[in-house]
């Protein structure tokens, strides 16, 4: 086992730190010319852009990864995206029609209730499209189409670079839907210029590994802690907490920052730890007023934002800041999440928990 960690303590910190090479296989040989190419789905295509909605299906850390994606496929794509934890889909029997897309996301591919909800959409007659990191695994057998993540193999529990892996290939395939789409070809462009460059911004904001570890042992104290995102980062928050709950076991809520106002401002004190997300996009103006309004009622704010923006975010100098390489807006949540992954890692460590194998916790959930 310790020759399969390599250099590494735990299975969950080299695969954190594997990140860029990791999105390198993600992306090889599915870009070229400007263009993407996704054999798995290429048959597909043209029922996916007829389709009514696309519907996302899955659980824990890909249910974020979908939620992180959902705005940019709405975008490229132009079709309606709505969000299913696979046993809610289930609990609801939630409608799913014949003119649905339902995208299947999993990284094991054999998650007993995103099985189930693919029963599910298969019997309401969707085209169900599966991403997964598992070739062979139910979920791609039984998909009708789908798209491999090839992150490589992930041991620790808690997912990782299978997240960010997922979130990029969702990036591939709305621009693949949207490729048709002549008012979109820009933005298309400067999307797949900023994938070409995510593995060496990985690198980049991995350099903050001792910057969080500083960071976790000034928070290997407390309760709780809240994290605020918004847009394309609302994902971030939930997934960044999620981490942190799951082997920290620290209680961490990933929340709205637009939602503060109508509860969570009565958490706000000196004491409990707030992450704010602020990195630069259409959101960013609307993020400064959140942070101002949690330091006037005296938060204890640790501020990530993009780099040189310090300054605009933390005008008084009172907060911890995290800066972050800036990437394409819309794939900023895959360089995010890498701090806060980081963070969760030290965290664990510092508390004297079980990194790879979290407490009550399975890697792959194979049972109701
Ligand atoms: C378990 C794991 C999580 C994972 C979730 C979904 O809860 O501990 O890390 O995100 O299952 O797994 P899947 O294999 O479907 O992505």
């Amino acid at each position: 086992e310790q020759i399969k960690k390599g250099n590494y303590d735990h299975f969950m910190q080299k695969e954190i730190h594997e990140q860029p090479h990791s999105l390198t296989t993600t992306m090889r040989g599915r870009l070229k010319d400007g263009a993407v190419l996704l054999g798995g789905l290429k048959e597909h295509l043209k029922t996916i852009r007829r389709s009514r909605r696309v519907v996302f299906i899955g659980c824990g850390t890909s249910y974020n990864a979908a939620l992180a994606a959902r705005t940019f496929v709405e975008e490229l794509t132009g079709i309606p995206v709505t969000m299913e934890v696979a046993s809610d889909l289930l609990d609801r029997q939630g409608p799913i029609y014949r003119e649905d897309t339902a995208v299947f996301v999993s990284q094991s591919g054999e998650t007993a209730d995103t099985l189930l909800a693919l029963d599910y959409a298969l019997e309401n007659g969707a085209l169900c499209v599966g991403i997964t990191n598992t070739v062979g695994s139910t979920l791609s057998r039984r998909t009708h189409c789908g798209i491999h993540i090839n992150a490589g193999c992930e041991i620790g529990v808690a997912s990782t670079k299978a997240y960010t892996s997922q979130i990029v290939v969702m990036a591939m395939m709305a621009l693949a839907i949207g490729s048709d789409q002549i008012s979109t070809q820009a933005r298309r462009e400067a999307i797949i210029s900023g994938l070409f460059s995510l593995p060496s911004n990985a690198s980049q904001v991995l350099k903050l590994d001792s910057e969080m570890k500083e960071l976790a042992s000034s928070l290997i104290d407390s309760e709780s802690l809240l994290v605020f995102g918004r847009g394309y980062n609302y994902a971030t928050a939930l997934e960044g907490a999620l981490k942190v709950k799951e082997v920290a076991l620290m209680h961490s809520e990933g929340m709205f920052a637009g939602e503060m106002k109508h509860g969570p401002l009565a958490l706000v004190d000196e004491n409990l730890p707030i992450i704010v997300i602020a990195t630069r996009d259409a959101c960013f103006s609307k993020q400064q007023s959140v942070i101002q309004q949690l330091l006037s009622r005296k938060g204890r704010l640790i501020i990530m934002c993009s780099k040189g923006d310090a300054s605009a975010v933390n005008p008084r100098g009172s907060c911890r800041v995290i800066e972050v390489p800036k990437v394409a807006d819309c794939l900023q949540p895959v360089i995010n999440i890498i701090p806060l992954q980081l963070l969760a890692y030290h965290l664990t460590v510092l508390r004297g928990f079980d990194v790879d194998q979290p407490r009550n916790l399975a890697k792959s959930v194979t049972t109701q």
